[in-house]
């Protein structure tokens, strides 16, 4: 349409201009000159519309240019594994990649020339984290150099995404605003790695302390309880105190052969197992102490589930994990045990519980040696369980709010491998 116009306009103006000129020249050139001027005219009208298409051609290759520039561009920040996004100097969105944009649910969405705040309006789980950013861009700009910080940013499962966040403000000559560049990079699986060592660290010393004095408590322990034995028979009057005693010598016996547990390589056998089985004995054993709180277990599995496993270990990680929901669990709260056959290669074992929730903090470092909020506990439970899901190959994963549940799924593979090397 705008090519046509310019067309007719042309047509126009060329015919105007013969036609006028042509009579022009009639009335006032005298006829002698009539050739050299009309000469003049067509020199002066190539000239002219010459003139004209060199520059409409000069700005048909700027445009060239810059489009195979801007897509060049786009096909570089694409390409990248990171967050990338150059904003103006008034914090308006000019570009963004498509990792960008799919993080912050943005896909669709007509960004550009918004605002972080406005871009919020169409998000509502990024709401929040875009306003955030906004102010962390407001922070930069105030600070005046390149900024890098970590920042964590909420993803719908439930988790969480990591990022190492480099912001670059630029400035005009005259010092006012020209741009923000954005890039942030994902180190989510770094930490967590980073997180693997922190914890394998602490249970490394916690192993070699345990083998150090894991026997030497034992042995003169056998003999304490031995002894208690034998006063508990003869020595009735004192009945009650040698009974609180012999319940404290076991708890300590308890305590040590976790430990051991911890530092010992055991050998496992691992063999063929239906899990349904091995809930329902756990199930049963806990329900005594369950109903002591009035508190209900709800297991209903249908059918049998097989998987290879260490039976006694796995037996173990149940009781450590139902025991926590029973004991986080007010009067006349409810556990949900739930298992299920994920997929042909693995099994999800959920045990859900609304009872006192954990805080966010501490949730990051569940499973870290002694670390209980109970009066009488070791917090060796979960660092027992954590091995034991990981000698099976599997995954065990906390979903907890304060004062609402713990939900704790198990995901565990249906074959073991062993590992080799
Ligand atoms: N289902 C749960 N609900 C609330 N808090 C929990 C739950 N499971 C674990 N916790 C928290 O995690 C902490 C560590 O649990 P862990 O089983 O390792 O140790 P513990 O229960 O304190 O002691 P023990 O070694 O006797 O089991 C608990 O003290 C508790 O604060
Ligand atoms: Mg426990």
């Amino acid at each position: 349409m705008k090519k046509n116009k310019i067309l007719l306009i042309y047509i126009i103006f060329g015919l105007v201009w013969v036609l006028f000129t042509d009579y022009i020249v009639s009335l006032y050139v005298p006829p002698e000159s009539l050739l050299l001027f009309q000469k003049l005219k067509g020199i002066f009208y190539i000239l002219f519309t010459g003139t004209i298409i060199y520059f409409v051609l000069r700005k048909i290759e700027e445009l060239n240019s810059s489009k195979e520039h801007k897509e060049k561009l786009s096909t570089l920040i694409n390409s990248m594994i990171d967050f990338v996004n150059f904003k103006d100097g008034e914090g308006r969105w000019i570009e963004a990649n498509n990792f960008g944009l799919k993080l912050f649910q943005l896909e669709n969405v007509d960004y550009k020339g918004k605002k972080d705040s406005e871009l919020a309006e169409y998000t509502d789980f990024y709401r929040e984290a875009l306003i955030y950013c906004e102010s962390s861009d407001e922070e930069t700009w105030k600070n005046g150099k390149v900024t890098r910080c970590e920042e964590i940013i909420p993803i719908p499962d439930g988790g969480e995404k990591h990022f190492d966040t480099i912001k670059v403000p630029l400035f005009n000559d005259d010092g006012s605003r020209k741009g923000l560049v954005v890039i942030g990079r994902d180190i989510t699986d770094k930490k967590m790695a980073e997180e693997q060592v922190r914890r394998s660290e602490k249970l490394s010393i916690v192993g070699e302390l345990a083998a150090s004095v894991g026997h030497e408590i034992r042995n003169p322990l056998t003999s304490i309880k031995g002894f208690l034995h034998l006063l508990e028979e003869k020595d009735q009057s004192n009945k009650l105190y040698y009974e609180i005693m012999s319940k404290e010598v076991n708890r300590i016996d308890h305590i040590v052969g976790e430990l051991l547990l911890l530092a010992k390589p055991q050998k496992l056998y691992f063999a063929q197992n239906d899990l349904k089985l091995i809930v329902s004995d756990i199930v049963s054993l806990l329900e005594p102490q369950a109903n002591m709180t009035n508190v209900l277990i709800h297991y209903d599995p249908k059918e049998e589930l097989m998987i290879e496993c260490e039976e006694n270990l796995l037996k173990q990680l149940f009781i450590n994990i139902i025991k926590n929901a029973i004991e986080a669990s007010s009067e006349k709260g409810n556990v949900w045990v739930k298992i299920d056959k994920e997929s042909a290669e693995t099994v999800l074992v959920k045990v859900e519980d609304e009872g006192s929730g954990i805080s966010e903090d501490f949730l990051t470092r569940l499973g870290e040696p002694f670390y209980s909020s109970k009066e009488k506990g070791t917090g060796l439970g979960l660092t027992v369980s954590h091995k034991i899901v990981e000698q099976h190959g599997g995954t065990i994963h906390f979903n907890s709010e304060e004062g609402v549940g713990t939900k704790v799924e198990i995901q565990l593979p249906v074959k073991h491998e062993s590992k080799r090397g």
